[in-house]
């Protein structure tokens, strides 16, 4: 068995990581690779909590949203529940694992409400993905396909607070050789043929 590659898709909201995580994971079976698709928030205890305060539960009566801090707390958490719990046992069995965001969220995402130096530190000796894929497309395309997809309003969806995640995103993948960003303005297979060809690279 080849080894096995931990690839993750980054965004901003409506960039198409989900829709690309499934046609990810098609073209790796393709390939004759066992393939583990994932996501975060992950499915453990803090992840299924953090969907629900990102869709405004969780709230005082005075209506006050979750503390910054304490959501980038609570990524860090699930990111070291998601990594030990699903990702490492995974690929030990031998599987890609595909996940639909993972660190550079938080570094990109919770680094706005929070110092970033801390956001990063909470990061440290987690794994690094093999290959991170940053799929690239103007905010106000990605807020029409969230409107279009009849998506509810998150958190993070103001379009200044979408304007500057996308502009840190494009700053943290700068140079960095392990990480390439995918133009994310064309069709869906477009995007997929893209992809394919940047993860077809590593195998
Ligand atoms: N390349 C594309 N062209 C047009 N529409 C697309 C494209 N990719 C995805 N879509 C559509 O845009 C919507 C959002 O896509 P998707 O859910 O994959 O984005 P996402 O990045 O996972 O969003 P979120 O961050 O909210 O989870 C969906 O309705 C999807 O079908
Ligand atoms: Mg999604």
């Amino acid at each position: 068995m080849p080894n096995p590659l931990f690839i993750v898709l980054e965004g901003i909201d409506g960039s198409g990581t989900t829709t690309q995580l499934g046609l990810l994971e098609r073209h790796l079976q393709g390939r004759g690779r066992p393939v583990h698709p994932t996501r975060e928030p992950s499915g453990g205890p803090v992840g299924r909590l953090l969907r629900e305060i990102l869709l405004g539960g969780h709230r005082l009566p005075d209506g006050a949203p979750a503390d910054g801090l304490a959501m980038a707390l609570l990524f860090a958490a699930d990111r070291r529940d998601h990594l030990s719990r699903e990702i490492e046992p995974a690929l030990a069995a031998g599987s890609d694992v595909v996940s639909d965001r993972y660190l550079l969220s938080s570094l990109a995402y919770q680094a706005q409400e929070a110092e970033r130096d801390w956001v990063a530190t909470l990061a440290r000796d987690l794994r690094a993905p093999d290959l991170t894929l940053l799929l690239d497309l103007p905010v106000a395309v990605a807020a029409e396909r969230r409107r279009a997809a009849g998506r509810a309003l998150e958190r993070y969806d103001a379009d200044d607070v979408q304007a500057r995640v996308a502009a840190r995103y494009r700053e943290l993948v700068a140079g960095d050789p392990r990480a390439t960003v995918i133009d994310a303005r064309g069709g869906i297979e477009d995007v997929a043929r893209a992809v394919a060809v940047a993860v077809d690279r590593l195998l």
